[in-house]
């Protein structure tokens, strides 16, 4: 048995698997965003969040799901906006996304927090809507941000639901981001597919039940991370992150993805604690040698709060932190 390495194995997927039909209306919208923050000389994340689908249909009926509510990526990119970074969001469709993350219909619904106040002058008028008193201040914190980050174009979004799509974005946008060479930094929180059917062996129908068990063989997807870093944009400053549920794994599986792929820096998190607890595994040195590896954690007590009395997320320290070393990373030797 021939095994592919990364870069022949990503070749032969996209040589093979079909791009998405808005790709190109997509990547115009990146250019023009990539485009006007050049000229402002302003600094670029990407921020992968949310799961990918694997669709076992070209009908699609169902399909496998990776875990990710996109609430790292969502409030990453907040504190990245904040930073005076300029953001592509590319998330997972109906995943959290920035500022309206905090009235998810789920956890905090908005319409909770809206009254029905009859208009007192007029009784013909139209009843007024107003937002109950404790919860004005916050509402107007995340308004104010929203509104300014809208008004200076700082977001770019862009949606992806299937593995395919994520990953012809992701090579996509990486090659056009590439054109900022060290001002670029990829966040790619996103939990990606490790498996996936390709078109050609995909039922054209809902698979039909009835017929006892169902047995489906998948194929690898390529590690995209190494062709990212080696042609599509050689000099960005790229994160992964890892996610482990056994936490004896989660600092040898993060310093095995660093070693693998060469990039500036694996973010591990456990599945239970990764609201308070990562750990940044990096190389200290340019080599690649285990000794060389520095291995950091970077933890919030549960009732930490932050300047604003409010609870702390640590994505406010993880960002910190970052913007930190992709300054370090821009102002550093060139090879
Ligand atoms: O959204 P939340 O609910 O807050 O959860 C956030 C999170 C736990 C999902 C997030 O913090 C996280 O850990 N995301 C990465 C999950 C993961 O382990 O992904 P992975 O093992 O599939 O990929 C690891 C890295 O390799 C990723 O950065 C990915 O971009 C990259 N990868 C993955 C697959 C692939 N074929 N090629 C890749 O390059």
């Amino acid at each position: 048995m021939t095994t592919l390495d990364s870069d022949e194995s990503a070749e032969s997927y996209f040589g093979t698997q079909l791009p998405p039909p808005t790709l190109d209306q997509d990547i115009a919208g990146v250019r023009s965003f990539v485009h006007r923050q050049r000229g402002l000389n302003r600094k670029v994340v990407l921020v992968t969040s949310g799961g990918t689908t694997v669709p076992l249909e070209l009908n699609v009926v169902r399909f496998l799901d990776n875990f990710s509510a996109g609430t790292r990526g969502a409030t990453s990119a907040e504190y990245f906006l904040k930073a005076g970074y300029a953001v592509i969001f590319m998330h997972r469709q109906f995943s959290l996304q920035p500022f309206s993350r905090h009235y998810s219909h789920s956890t905090n619904p908005f319409l909770d927090f809206l009254e029905i106040e009859p208009n007192p002058d007029k009784s013909s008028a139209p009843p007024n809507i107003t937002v109950t008193r404790s919860e004005r201040d916050g509402l107007l914190d995340v308004l104010t941000a929203y509104k300014s980050v809208q008004q200076s174009g700082l977001l770019h979004t862009l949606t992806f639901v299937n593995v395919n799509e994520y990953l012809w974005l992701l090579r996509a946008v990486s090659q056009e981001l590439s054109v900022l060479g060290r001002s670029v930094l990829y966040y790619l929180a996103a939990a990606v597919s490790d498996f996936f059917l390709p078109r050609q062996k995909m039922s054209e129908h809902k698979i039909q039940s009835g017929k006892g068990s169902l047995l489906i063989e998948m194929d690898q997807v390529p590690k995209i991370l190494k062709p990212m870093i080696d042609e599509w944009s050689p000099d960005g400053f790229v994160v992964s992150f890892k996610l482990e549920t056994d936490p004896a794994l989660l600092v040898p599986k993060s310093r095995a993805a660093l070693e693998r792929y060469g990039h500036h820096l694996v973010i591990g998190n456990d599945l239970h604690r990764r609201k308070h607890e990562v750990v940044f595994v990096s190389r200290e040195h340019q080599g690649t040698a285990a000794r060389d590896v520095g291995i950091n954690w970077l933890r919030i007590s549960g009732d930490a709060v932050n300047a604003r009395g409010h609870p702390k997320e640590i994505e406010e320290d993880i960002v910190a932190e970052l913007t930190k070393r992709h300054q370090a990373w821009i102002e550093g030797p060139r090879s």
